[in-house]
């Protein structure tokens, strides 16, 4: 129809539609621009169709015909906008991958983990091999072979649990407590520290040695703030032609200084069956800097480890020249330098899983 497409005024109208449609991404927006066009009132379109009584009739009809097909493509153009976003809608129930999500906490490593992670660090640089032993032993090598036989008054520093031992013909079962001293060498029990790990590496392994041991042991203590059944020891053992009491002293030096800062180190004689001599080491409490304190019993000092310098007769249980050979050996607690570097005072803390406690440590 010519007298449509010359209608200037009504294709600039279809023009702006058609550049405005594509802009409206959201339903209110169609609703605006349906509302711009052909909006009862204000409407262009409504306006346009509204104005023809005053064009010239010879034109009129033309024009009419003009603003209603544009009216209904506008309609059309609408509904198909609508449709197509009511149908990229997700359903009802559906999930929308575009929210947020709630916080997720991070996991961290218990401070046990980290203690441990940090010694090990320490000897690894110093050269030591790292190895863990079996957790169920055998009297021999936690006790026998160290110096201790069944008889020894030693024993009784330490409570163990028996697993199984001989009763009567053949026949096993479970003990607690003390033993009498034929069934003692053949019962399997929880070890009470990581020294029986001693034993078996040097069983194996010829001198020279430098090892460190980290693990769980075992003993029969009730729970209080210093005690748990359960707890982690590492072990060191170096041996050589010409290990000394200066290589131990040193030792203990570089490896407390780097764990707990700028401390004192002070060797205290002691006993272990498996060393003579024997030392625990202590480092300055840094809770008062040593003038004494709750922390450290107004002593100044805190037992960190207990130590020695390897006794022959250990030795001669694992086949080495006692008279070829010497070295230091070591046992490190590994709930106490926890407690002490982190200022823990109840040792039941590290086994109970509280978040609130282990939410206190660093990632
Ligand atoms: N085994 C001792 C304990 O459990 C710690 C210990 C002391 C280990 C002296 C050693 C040592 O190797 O030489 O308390």
């Amino acid at each position: 129809m010519p007298d449509r497409a010359d209608n200037p005024a009504i294709e600039a109208l279809r023009a702006q539609f058609r550049k405005e449609l594509p802009l409206a991404a959201t339903e209110p927006a169609l609703k605006g621009l349906k509302d711009a066009y052909l909006g009862r009132k204000s409407g262009a379109v409504t306006q346009a169709l509204k104005g023809l009584a005053s064009v010239a009739p010879e034109a009129r009809r033309g024009a009419g015909q003009q603003l209603n097909a544009l009216k209904s493509e506008i309609e059309h153009a609408l509904d198909e906008r609508l449709a197509a976003l009511a149908s990229a809608r997700p359903p009802a129930g559906a999930v929308d991958v575009t929210l947020g999500c709630r916080p997720v906490g991070g996991g961290r490593l218990h401070p046990l983990t980290r203690v441990r992670q940090q010694v090990e660090d320490i000897f690894a640089r110093m050269g030591y091999e790292i190895i863990e032993g079996p957790e169920v032993e055998d009297d021999y090598h936690n006790f026998e072979a160290l110096n201790m036989p069944p008889d020894h008054p030693a024993r009784d520093m330490q409570d163990t649990l028996y697993l199984g031992v001989p009763i009567a013909g053949g026949v096993w079962g479970a003990h607690r407590g003390r033993l009498p001293k034929a069934q003692v060498r053949a019962a399997t029990l929880l070890r009470t520290h990581t020294s029986a790990m001693q034993i078996r590496y040097m069983k194996t392994f010829p001198p020279p040695i430098r090892l460190l041991v980290p693990g769980r042991v075992y003993r029969r203590d009730n729970l209080d703030l210093s005690h748990t059944p359960m707890f982690q020891q590492c072990e060191g053992l170096v041996v050589g032609t010409s290990v000394t009491l200066a290589d131990l002293k040193g030792t203990f030096d570089a490896m407390l200084r780097e764990l707990f800062g700028d401390v004192q180190v002070r060797l205290r004689p002691s006993f272990f069956p498996y060393t003579e001599p024997s030392a625990e080491v202590d480092i300055s409490c840094q809770s008062c800097g040593g003038s004494g304190c709750g922390t450290c019993k107004h002593t100044g000092w805190l037992e960190i480890l207990g130590s020695g310098m390897v006794h022959p007769a250990v030795f001669e249980a694992v086949g080495y020249d006692p008279e070829e050979v010497t070295g230091f050996a070591f046992g490190i607690g590994m709930e106490r330098v926890a407690m002490l570097k982190y200022g823990v005072d109840d040792i039941r803390l590290f086994y109970e899983n509280d978040l609130r406690f282990l939410e206190q440590f660093p990632l």
